[in-house]
């Protein structure tokens, strides 16, 4: 038995399924998943000293490259001041400003500690705002774990083949209206807000048609809902100001994750003031957190803004992206493999299909035929992880540089010629 496992074997009695998340699983390509021992850069390694180019990159946070020196440093610093108080710091004021200069229309931040207490929160608030119960999402899009947004959500419930969660009371989502993704859904007087993806990550990448965001909005804005952006995943990845800023488009509400925490628990929702001065304790509707803004995490996210804070990085990122989306399209063609690489700026994803996905419907025929996990497969063992999931993005980092991107595409042509061989 090999040291992962062994592990993994360990892990399966005390812990469900052997993962804190489900989409650490390999449930859906087979195997045993690599406990990791350490990161550095574009590389982690496992606990047997395996070393892999990471395209999983905790699924976001890592845009910069894992172990960053200078989110290590401020981390080490704010860790010698104590971990967590229960009372306000400067360091919360600073990280709320830097996210209200980036991101055109948001002028209040509320910090929590996940992208699911953020969407879970900016609901609320839209109800509390509005006097409505209804909410609307598209199917595909993922916003979290919380009850009234698991309904076809993409990410682990798409790949576990779970339709929305057991555990959670028809009551629950009996005011949940869930729209196919890509068609003006029909919006009325009784739907408090419409929550999205701008740009939908957790399906694979199935952008919107042009200026769909924009007949949202206005769709919206006729019948007085609120329009929120999950930006947990685009939110200062996509661009310096994010999803917002790359479609010109603003919602009424962001929920932000993922990147502003450099790596530790944080979440954020924001927007004017006028909407957030509804929160608890300037308004009605409530929320609190023990360790929200806590002062480790609140660092690390400030430094790894800070590191982002040039449009030279997102650049870089971009160039990354494309090389690696590109390399891949030629290597499926050159093999007549039918294989789609979506690309939107800084992310990606794959799809073994004739032509991409709009929707989460064709999403779902693309990723179910069983390609993706011999792709992955194929991969893990040259050395290359990426998410073992076919519904994830790819996530390349600062670190991921053009020789990490070559090294991956010859891994990839290795990989397709194996799989086309047999
Ligand atoms: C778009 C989006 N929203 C919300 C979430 C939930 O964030 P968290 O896992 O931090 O609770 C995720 C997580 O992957 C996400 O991708």
């Amino acid at each position: 038995m090999s040291l992962n496992e062994d592990y993994f074997a360990r892990a399966n009695h005390v812990i469900p399924g052997g993962v804190n998340s489900p989409v650490r699983s390999f449930r859906s390509v087979g195997g045993t998943p690599y406990f990791v021992s350490r990161a550095e850069g574009p590389y982690v390694w496992d606990s047997e000293g395996t070393r892999y180019i990471d395209y999983v990159m905790s699924y976001g946070p890592g845009i910069v490259g894992h172990s960053h020196p200078q989110i290590i440093d401020a981390i080490q610093q704010a860790s010698g001041n104590g971990a967590t108080y229960g009372a306000p710091t400067l360091a919360e004021i600073t990280i709320a400003e830097q996210i209200c200069n980036r991101v055109k229309g948001v002028e209040m931040v509320r910090l929590v500690s996940s992208g699911t207490e953020a969407t879970m929160t900016a609901i609320r608030l839209a109800r509390g705002a509005t006097g409505r119960d209804k909410i609307m999402k598209f199917s595909g899009h993922y916003h979290g774990h919380a009850d009234s947004l698991l309904a076809a959500g993409g990410s682990g419930v798409a790949n576990q083949g779970i339709s929305g969660s057991a555990g959670v009371p028809k009551s629950a989502v009996a005011d949940t209206i869930v729209a196919p993704w890509n068609e003006i859904p029909e919006l009325d007087e009784s739907i408090a807000a419409l929550i999205l993806e701008p740009l939908p990550a957790n399906m694979g990448i199935v952008p919107p048609s042009p200026n769909f965001l924009l007949e949202l909005r206005k769709a919206c804005d006729s019948k007085g809902v609120l329009l929120i952006f999950d930006e947990v995943i685009t939110g200062f990845r996509l661009s310096k100001g994010g999803a917002s800023q790359w479609y010109g488009v603003q919602p009424d509400l962001w929920c932000f994750g993922k990147v502003i925490g450099g790596g530790l628990p944080m979440g954020a929702y924001a927007g004017s003031k006028e909407i957030m001065s509804n929160i608890a304790p300037l308004g009605d509707v409530y929320q609190a957190g023990t360790l929200s803004g806590n002062p480790i995490a609140t660092a690390a996210g400030i430094a790894q803004l800070q590191i982002l804070n040039n449009d030279a990085a997102y650049g870089a990122l971009t160039e990354s992206a494309r090389s690696l989306s590109d390399g891949l399209s030629e290597i499926f063609k050159n093999a007549g493999i039918e294989a789609v690489v979506p690309r939107v700026g800084t992310l990606l994803s794959i799809f073994f299909t004739k032509s991409k996905p709009a929707n989460f419907d064709e999403a779902q025929l693309a990723a179910e035929n069983g390609i993706y996990a011999k792709f992955f497969h194929g991969m893990l063992k040259r050395g290359v992880a990426l998410a073992p999931g076919p519904y994830e993005a790819l996530f390349p980092s600062l670190a991921h540089t053009k020789d990490v991107i070559e090294q991956t595409l010859e891994i990839a042509e290795e990989t397709i010629s194996e799989i086309t061989q047999k």
